[in-house]
């Protein structure tokens, strides 16, 4: 688009919507692609009641609104009321990213790939043929099982508190290839992993889950989906026993968004200016 139809068009209007949302950090990673590509937008954070979800992204819309991101608790329901999806938004059952499509919504995930970016592209971690744990089987694991079983992993193992929930997430991704489902207390038995990533909430509460040493192989990569000033317990846990590379989650956040500014806008930001100067803040 040609500066001059952006000044005919005028300013777009994005939000973010969630509860609780003070903490959120894209209205500054959304106004920095905005400078870095020369597109006039307003990204607001907007706190949704838990009850009036819906409501609130079809007045939004409604009102001229370009495109919406999700986050918790309301990802599930923005499937829900997404009229049409991409194939990856399908397999999370979980929508972050909205844009209006005809008279209906266009529902996608970019949690996934925000993930696999920060991981590949960013860290140079290697997924192919590697043997990755999976920690958690909430719906933040849930959204990046498809995009880890595309990178061909030798195998994918899910490991869960409560194993019944990493059984069906097992199932329902076996097609893609080789995923097992473990307890979490069950894992001491399990083979070495050259990626270990955290999907569970026990972070946020303090908690991490008691994991063996054992499970660190050789030059092994550790991710926690989470971040903060602070390492996690889980990534303390990884540094004292030797991991080869360690890695919070706030590479994640900025590359999903950047994946959602590129199905809004077809533009593609540049992420590590964005990622260190969060780090920055976040100091
Ligand atoms: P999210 O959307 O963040 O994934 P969720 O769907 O509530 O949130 O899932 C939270 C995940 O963290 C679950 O896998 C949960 O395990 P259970 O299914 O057994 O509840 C996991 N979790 C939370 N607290 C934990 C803890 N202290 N130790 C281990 N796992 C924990």
């Amino acid at each position: 688009m040609s500066d001059d139809t952006k000044m005919v068009v005028g300013q777009r209007k994005y939000a973010v919507f969630g509860n609780p949302i003070k903490q959120s950090r894209s209205p500054f990673i959304h106004a920095e692609f905005a400078k870095q590509t020369g597109i006039s937008l307003q990204y607001r954070a907007i706190r949704v009641e838990l009850d009036d979800f819906d409501r609130s992204v079809t007045d939004f819309f409604k009102a001229g609104g370009s495109g919406l991101n999700v986050t918790v608790p309301f990802k599930e329901q923005a499937y829900q009321l997404a009229s049409r999806h991409s194939a990856r938004a399908v397999r999370a059952k979980a929508c972050n990213t909205l844009k209006p499509d005809g008279d209906g919504v266009y529902g996608d995930n970019t949690d996934g790939i925000g993930l696999i970016r920060d991981m590949v592209a960013n860290h140079g971690w290697n997924l192919r043929g590697a043997r990755v744990l999976l920690l958690g089987a909430g719906g933040a694991a849930r959204g990046v099982m498809e995009p880890l079983l595309r990178e061909s992993p030798e195998c994918l193992v899910v490991a869960n508190r409560t194993l019944a929930k990493a059984e069906t997430l097992a199932q329902e991704f076996a097609d893609l290839g080789k995923v097992w489902a473990r307890g979490l207390t069950d894992l001491s038995a399990e083979l070495a992993f050259d990626v270990i990533i955290n999907a569970t909430s026990a972070g946020l509460k303090g908690e991490t889950p008691d994991l063996p040493d054992s499970l660190l192989g050789d030059r092994c990569c550790c991710y926690d989906m989470v971040y903060g000033a602070e390492p996690t317990a889980f990534m303390r846990w990884a540094a004292e026993n030797a991991a080869w590379a360690v890695s919070d989650g706030l590479g994640m956040l900025v590359e999903q968004a950047a994946e959602s500014f590129y199905i809004w806008h077809q533009e593609r930001p540049d992420t590590a200016s964005v990622i260190n100067h969060l780090r920055g803040s976040l100091a």
